[in-house]
């Protein structure tokens, strides 16, 4: 038994500012296993990028408990919280990845050196490698189509090794094929660094190659299932080709 990495107990998020009131989160509750690859699907506005924050100690719940690998982060100050983010998540964003002003490779060992961590030379290249972004190494990011730099975040997240992974519509900016074939690369990698990846997509099939499907609601979980197959469907051949 692996236990639970992430326990979110009736977290409700209220953005308030001067007449407007808005619930994003309705009293979540939400437990993910360590190693676990979730999917987070809803409709627009059905407040998964709000639950992804709360998650990953970006923002906080105006009320319930939110525990990540055994801290609580309610329990956090903000300085706390950032310390936490950089040690125990691997955020990757729709956009916005990447320093514009340093190399991919600078880009891609950043968070290793702000953690004061040492990695193998060879490490960085294989993944890159796996990512196919090796010969871009030394460029500036955005000298690299929307997804190359895509991968280079997502080969950010994995080489450091953070426990959780989140990652906000990852495939957003990268065509089908692409895209599956990417989710197919960060579902593998983590798999093997033991890494727990929640994805938010709208695309159903990126979705069902999780081991578990959630969906939101006006800010509430209102499909909860459980795959047993996974990414079955799609051919390792095809992926590779298409990356
Ligand atoms: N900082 C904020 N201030 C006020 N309201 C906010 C804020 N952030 C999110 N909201 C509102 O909370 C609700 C949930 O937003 P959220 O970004 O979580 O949706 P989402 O499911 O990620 O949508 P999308 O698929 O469009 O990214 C929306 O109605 C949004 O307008
Ligand atoms: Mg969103």
């Amino acid at each position: 038994m692996n236990g639970n990495i992430i326990i979110l107990r009736e977290v409700t998020k209220i953005f308030e500012s001067g007449e407007s009131y808005l619930k994003a989160l309705n009293r979540v509750s939400l437990e993910v296993c360590r190693g676990e690859f979730l999917s987070i699907m809803g409709t627009s506005g059905s407040g998964k990028t709000t639950l992804l924050n709360i998650l990953g100690g970006l923002d906080t719940p105006t009320e319930g408990y939110v525990a990540v690998d055994g801290t609580c982060l309610t329990d956090l100050s903000e300085e706390e919280r950032t310390v936490f983010r950089r040690k125990e998540i691997g955020f990757v964003f729709q956009k916005y990845n990447l320093l514009p002003s340093i190399t991919v490779l600078e880009n891609l060992l950043l968070p290793l050196k702000l953690l004061d961590m040492e990695i193998q030379r060879e490490e960085v290249e294989m993944l890159a490698e796996k990512l196919r972004i090796r010969e871009k190494l030394y460029q500036m990011p955005d000298t690299l189509s929307g997804g190359q730099q895509q991968r280079v975040a997502i080969a950010r997240a994995l080489l450091y090794r953070p426990p959780v992974i989140l990652a906000d519509e990852p495939t957003g900016s990268l065509d089908r094929r692409t895209g599956t074939a990417v989710l197919e690369q960060m579902r593998d990698m983590s798999r093997q660094y033991g890494q727990t990846l929640i994805v938010v997509t709208h695309d159903e099939k990126i979705a069902k190659m999780a081991d578990r499907m959630i969906c939101l609601e006006d800010g509430e979980v209102v499909k909860d299932e459980w795959r047993q197959e996974g990414i079955s469907a799609v051919g390792g051949e095809t992926v590779e080709k298409s990356l």
